[in-house]
């Protein structure tokens, strides 16, 4: 028999929500090591790489609108006329989350530029309750006390997981200074406030509307393209006058701009299908996961009993969470 409507979009949510898993882990760990990674040459631009994302982004949107509409052309290009076109003010609400979306995709640049990949994702994971604010101050969310609860326990364990540790000096140690570390330290913090607010924006535009995601994030790319742009003249002027756009540029280069665009889709999949606040719990389980792989794989990294008491006490969030979730008591919105 055929699985019902809401089987099928619970089965999505938990695939949507593996993949971020994945996506997170393989992401950080690229995007560090190709910062810093010295090779020949001018390292690439980091303002082109988001611009770059945002490019594969909308081209992989459109391919997805095409083939929910049977690859037709003629369908496609009504869709992008009635949908995008046709409904300006529609759109423009999409510029809102996307310029915040793009000031924080460069301060992140910024951030593991300037700070270990421990400091920086310890750091980062403050956005799990700033999410959870804004999604009960915005959507009107109503969280149990065990969901709280687990929020904090959650915050605990990631902070207990992160905890330095001696570096045992592998390809992500470079050595920071104190001011360097401040310049990272304010970039994650801004990046947190920016990662709730845009989310939780994100989110009430598509549970409040019939647009499928895909037309939603070609509306959000779209503006991200024009910012991201602006970025790129803005930060990076004068060496794009020097030596391009695509300075720098490698395999493992490609790579980051591949997962980043990945990453969008599979997040605005997760906000669809789950929520924001879901997504903050996968971005957990990722990084106790590349954590591990630093450490049976890169070898630059210890863990002692405290990460694996702060691993044990974010599954435990997870479950409790979960748990409270299944409750109707909290099922308020209609996707
Ligand atoms: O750290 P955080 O989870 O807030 O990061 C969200 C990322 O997902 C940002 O890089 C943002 O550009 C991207 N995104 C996207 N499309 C969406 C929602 C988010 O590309 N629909």
């Amino acid at each position: 028999s055929l699985p019902s409507a809401s089987q099928s979009q619970s089965w999505l949510k938990y695939v949507s929500l593996g993949v971020l898993v994945l996506q997170t882990t393989s992401l950080v760990l690229t995007m560090r090591y190709s910062r810093t990674l010295l090779g020949e040459g001018p390292r690439y631009l980091a303002s082109s790489a988001v611009v770059s994302a945002e490019l594969l982004k909308i081209l992989t949107c459109l391919l997805l609108v095409f083939y929910d509409h049977s690859f037709s052309v003629r369908a496609l290009n009504r869709v992008l006329n009635e949908e995008i076109l046709n409904k300006p003010m529609e759109t423009l609400k999409l510029a809102i989350p996307s310029g915040i979306y793009t000031l924080q995709n460069n301060l992140l640049y910024v951030a593991l530029s300037n700070l270990d990949a421990a400091t920086y994702q310890v750091t980062y994971q403050l956005k799990i309750l700033t999410t959870a604010l804004f999604s009960v101050s915005m959507l009107g969310k109503r969280l149990g006390l065990y969901q709280w609860l687990s929020l904090l326990i959650l915050m605990t364990g990631i902070a207990l997981v992160q905890w330095p540790t001696e570096s045992l000096g592998g390809p992500y140690s470079t050595p920071l200074s104190a001011g360097s570390q401040l310049v990272g330290v304010i970039a994650v913090l801004i990046a947190c406030f920016s990662s709730g607010f845009a989310g939780v924006y994100f989110e009430k535009i598509l549970k409040e509307t019939k647009q499928s995601v895909w037309v939603r994030n070609i509306q959000l790319g779209l503006f991200g393209l024009v910012f991201g742009l602006i970025g790129v003249f803005v930060y990076d002027g004068e060496r794009v006058r020097e030596s391009g756009v695509f300075q720098g540029y490698n395999s493992l280069t490609w790579t980051v701009v591949a997962l980043q665009a990945l990453g969008g889709l599979v997040i605005a999949a997760v906000i669809k299908y789950a929520d924001n606040i879901l997504k903050g719990f996968a971005t957990s389980l990722s990084i106790i996961l590349s954590t591990l792989i630093s450490y049976f794989w890169l070898k630059d990294f210890d863990p002692t009993n405290v990460f694996f008491l702060g691993a044990m006490l974010v599954i435990a969030a997870t479950f409790l969470y979960g748990y409270e979730g299944k409750r109707p008591a909290i099922n308020h919105s209609k996707v």
